[in-house]
């Protein structure tokens, strides 16, 4: 049989492993049935704790039979011990990307946490207080690294794994008063830049599930309450095909 020239990618967001409920022996063996490749777009464990990370991998160990990327989100890094959490994802081979590239069945993928500021014409600027400085360069830092990676790929296909949203559509359906918490449109402009063929996200669990940048790239808001409220007949994780070079 000749080589499929598309590549089915599963991606869903905010697992919030150790108060989850989800089934994760139906989840994973469904993922390995239906894609190529699974993507974990961060909030991957609830309180960011090694046990809730050993616990996860285990179950990706038993039942996840492709490979997995993942992006760190926000409660990953509440423990302060996200480099252990990343390990212990690592040992089960789940490549966590910061600011990182890789290539996988000629494809490309790009990842970063993000951080928030807000969108559009109301982004949050870095004036006036050291404290609001601070808050803003963390969001033009994740931007840097989210460059960095997607500099280094030449593949046709670019896909790229955020926590935060790059866009305001796909946070819409969230109260109005913490849309700045939720991304950032300063995470947008590497997506037009670099014609990426797809972006996901999640932490916005009350959002919109897809929308797309000013020059259409395709976003997808795959925090798992999102799906499963959109495709409530499906199991939560969305799965899309990109070409792949040959
Ligand atoms: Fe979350
Ligand atoms: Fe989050």
């Amino acid at each position: 049989m000749e080589p499929s020239t598309k590549m089915r990618i599963a991606a869903l967001a905010d697992l919030h492993h150790g108060r989850s409920d989800v089934n994760l022996k139906e989840l994973f063996q469904a993922v390995t049935a239906q894609a190529d490749i699974l993507l974990l777009c961060g909030d991957i464990t609830d309180h960011g704790l090694p046990d809730e990370a050993k616990s996860l991998a285990e179950e990706i160990n038993r039942h996840l039979h492709v490979p997995a990327l993942a992006v760190m989100g926000n409660h990953d890094y509440h423990s302060d011990q996200s480099e252990l959490v990343d390990e212990i994802l690592g040992s089960a081979g789940v490549n966590v990307l910061n600011g990182d590239s890789v290539e996988i069945g000629g494809v490309g993928f790009a990842g970063a946490c993000g951080f928030a500021g807000g969108f559009d014409r109301w982004t949050l600027h870095p004036w006036g207080e050291r404290a609001i400085r601070a808050f803003v360069q963390a969001a033009i830092d994740e931007v840097l690294k989210l460059e960095m990676a997607l500099s280094r790929l030449d593949t046709t296909s670019r896909v790229v794994l955020l926590h935060y949203a790059p866009i305001r559509e796909t946070v819409v359906g969230e109260p109005l008063e913490i849309f700045p918490f939720l991304g950032s449109s300063r995470l947008e402009d590497p997506l037009n830049h670099f014609k990426v063929s797809v972006a996901f996200h999640g932490h916005a669990h009350k959002g919109t599930h897809a929308g797309q940048t000013s020059t259409g790239v395709p976003v997808f808001n795959v925090s798992m309450p999102v799906l499963r409220a959109t495709f409530p007949k499906r199991l939560p994780f969305h799965v899309i095909e990109v070409e792949r070079d040959t």
